[in-house]
C-alpha cells in the first residue's frame, strides 16, 4: 500500500468546491427511479441516461470530484463508442465503483440486514484497479426500529466488521475506500435518537477500522446527518441539523481522516444543500465536508431528462444547477436565492 498516494486521492475527492456524484445504482434501485419518470430501465437506456450527466462539461469538470459507478456501468460504452470511464477521466473528475453486493437478512436479528460482498472482493478490487477505479464504496444499513430493539448491537457490530473487512482489501488493492455506515432516516423518530443512534455506528466503525489496521488517512467517511426520521411531527431546522451533526462527527471522526462526504438519504435537494452549507459555515473543522449525494444530485435531472433524447440539455441544464449548488455548499456559500434565479 502506498499511503502517501491513497491520501493524495482521498483529498482530491473532497477538495473545497467539489463533490462526488454517486451515480452507482443497482439496476433495481434505477428501475424504482426510472418507473417514477415512465423510462423502461434498458441496459441502453441505462447507458443513455448515465452519459447524458458524464457529458454535463461545466458540471464534471467544475463541480465534481469523483463519480460512484455500479459494475454495469464501469465497463459500458458511451454511444459513439467511447467508454464511460474515459468520459469521467476526461472530465478530470476521479472514477469510482460500488462494491457492496447489497444487503440479506441478518439471521437472528430480525428486520435487520447485513450488507454482504467480500468473498473474491479482492480479485474485483484488482480487476477495477485495472480498469481506471481509484476508489471504491460500501454501504451498511442500519435502521432506527419503532420499539427498543433496533438497531440491535450485533447488526451494527457486523456492519462495521464488514465495512472494515472492505476497507482494509481496499488500502492493500490501493483503493480509497468510501465507508458508509447509513443510518436510515425511515422512521418517526427525532433528530436526538439519530444522534444517539448514529453515534453508537460510527463508534464501532472506527474501533473495527482500527482494529483491522486501516489508515485513516487513506479513506473517507460517508454518514447520513443527524436528522429527524421522515416520519417525525418534529422537524429540526437547518441549524439545528447542521450543530448536532458537527457536534456528533467532531466526538466520533478522528481527525486523521482527510474528508467526510455525506449521503442524502431522502432529504429534499434543497434540503441537502442547505445543511452542508450550514454545516461548512460553521467552519474549523479538521476535515473537509462535502457531498456523495445520489438522490439529491439526479432528482431533477431524471425528471427533466425523462428518457427523451431531446430532453438531454435541459437535463444537462438541471444536473449542472444541483451540482453548482452543492459546491457552493461545501464551500458554506450556498444561499436560498440563488435556487430561483437559475432554475
Ligand atoms: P443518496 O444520496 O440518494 O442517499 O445516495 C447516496 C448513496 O450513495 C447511497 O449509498
Amino acid at each position: 500500500m502506498n499511503l502517501a498516494d491513497l491520501n493524495k486521492v482521498a483529498l482530491a475527492m473532497v477538495t473545497p468546491g467539489k463533490g462526488i456524484l454517486a451515480a452507482d445504482e443497482s439496476s433495481g434501485t434505477i428501475k424504482k427511479r426510472f418507473d417514477a419518470i415512465r423510462v423502461e430501465s434498458t441496459e441502453q437506456s441505462r447507458r443513455d441516461y448515465r452519459e447524458m450527466l458524464f457529458r454535463s462539461t461545466e458540471a464534471m469538470s467544475q463541480y465534481i470530484s469523483g463519480v460512484i459507478l455500479y459494475d454495469e456501468t464501469i465497463w459500458q460504452d458511451a454511444a459513439d463508442g467511447t467508454p464511460l470511464i474515459k468520459l469521467i477521466e476526461q472530465s478530470g473528475a476521479i472514477p469510482g465503483i460500488k462494491v457492496d453486493e447489497g444487503t440479506q437478512a441478518l439471521p437472528g436479528c430480525p428486520g435487520e440486514l447485513v450488507t454482504v460482498g467480500l468473498d473474491r472482493l479482492a480479485e474485483r478490487l484488482k480487476k477495477y484497479y485495472e480498469r481506471g477505479a481509484r476508489f471504491a464504496k460500501w454501504r451498511a444499513v442500519i435502521d432506527i426500529g419503532q420499539g427498543t430493539g433496533i438497531p440491535s448491537m450485533t447488526a451494527i457490530h457486523v456492519n462495521a466488521h464488514a465495512l472494515a473487512r472492505y476497507a482494509a482489501l481496499c488500502q492493500a488493492a490501493q483503493i480509497v475506500p468510501i465507508v458508509e455506515p447509513e443510518v436510515l432516516m425511515d422512521g418517526d423518530h427525532d433528530i436526538d435518537r439519530c444522534y444517539e443512534v448514529t453515534e453508537r455506528v460510527l463508534n464501532e466503525t472506527f474501533q473495527e477500522l482500527r482494529l483491522q489496521r486501516v489508515a485513516l488517512e487513506g479513506m473517507i467517511l460517508k454518514p447520513n446527518m443527524a436528522i429527524a426520521g421522515k416520519k417525525s411531527a418534529k422537524q429540526a431546522s437547518a441549524q439545528e441539523v447542521a450543530e448536532k451533526t458537527i457536534r456528533l462527527l467532531k466526538a466520533c471522526v478522528p481527525a486523521a481522516v482527510p474528508g467526510i462526504a455525506f449521503l442524502s438519504g431522502g432529504q429534499s435537494d434543497a434540503d441537502a444543500t442547505a445543511h452542508l452549507s450550514a454545516m461548512n459555515r460553521i467552519g474549523n473543522l479538521p476535515w473537509n465536508l462535502t457531498f456523495s449525494y445520489g438522490r439529491a444530485l439526479q432528482a431533477a435531472p431524471q425528471k427533466a431528462w425523462s428518457g427523451k433524447a431531446e430532453n438531454v440539455a435541459a437535463g444537462q441544464r438541471a444536473f449542472t444547477h444541483r451540482a453548482r449548488m452543492n459546491s457552493l455548499a461545501s464551500k458554506g456559500e450556498w444561499k436560498a436565492d440563488l435556487e430561483q434565479k437559475a432554475a
